[in-house]
């Protein structure tokens, strides 16, 4: 197993409905590190670059809509597998479909209003770091990593 980085983002509902610190529990105790945080208003430009993969799909405008009307919580995680265990604790993008016991199977119920983002591959969580952190995050280490291992 490799150490990745990943770029996980607590959407506005999720900010709005006070899920930001069971998120980052959830991630926590899973054994993910947390190495990068901040709340932010998204510039609709920052969106748009974000989210420049499905420009011509038909939720593109109110995606990027949504991501910019009210602040997100943003992450990097760093763990081995980080990406996919991230996207394996976030659950299928739509909420309905996600299973009890993820992030959006327990509360999420539209795809408009998902909860959450996490980067879908190493590809994406570099392009994504890049984008959010200007490639930034805070390197330290933890005793309980001997216990992660
Ligand atoms: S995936 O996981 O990339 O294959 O999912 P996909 O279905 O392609 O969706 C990509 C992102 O678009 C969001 N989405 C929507 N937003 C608003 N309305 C509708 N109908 C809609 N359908 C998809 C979806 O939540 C994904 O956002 P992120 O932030 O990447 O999870």
């Amino acid at each position: 197993m490799a150490v990745e980085k990943t770029f996980v983002m607590v959407k506005p509902d999720g900010v709005q409905r006070g899920l930001v610190g069971e998120i980052v529990s959830r991630f926590e105790k899973k054994g993910l590190k947390l190495v990068g945080a901040k709340l932010m208003q998204v510039p609709q430009s920052l969106a748009e670059e974000h989210y420049a993969e499905h420009k011509e799909r038909p939720f593109f405008k109110d995606l990027v809509s949504f991501i910019t009307s009210s602040p997100v919580f943003a992450m990097v995680l760093e763990g081995d597998s980080a990406v996919s265990v991230a996207r394996t604790l976030m659950g299928k993008t739509n909420p309905a479909e996600s299973a009890p016991g993820t992030i959006r199977g327990d509360f999420g119920l539209t795809i408009g209003m998902n909860i959450i983002h996490g980067s879908d591959s190493t590809e994406s969580a570099a392009r994504e770091i890049k984008l959010w952190f200007n490639d930034e995050s805070v390197a330290y280490d933890r005793a309980v990593d001997v216990w992660l291992a």
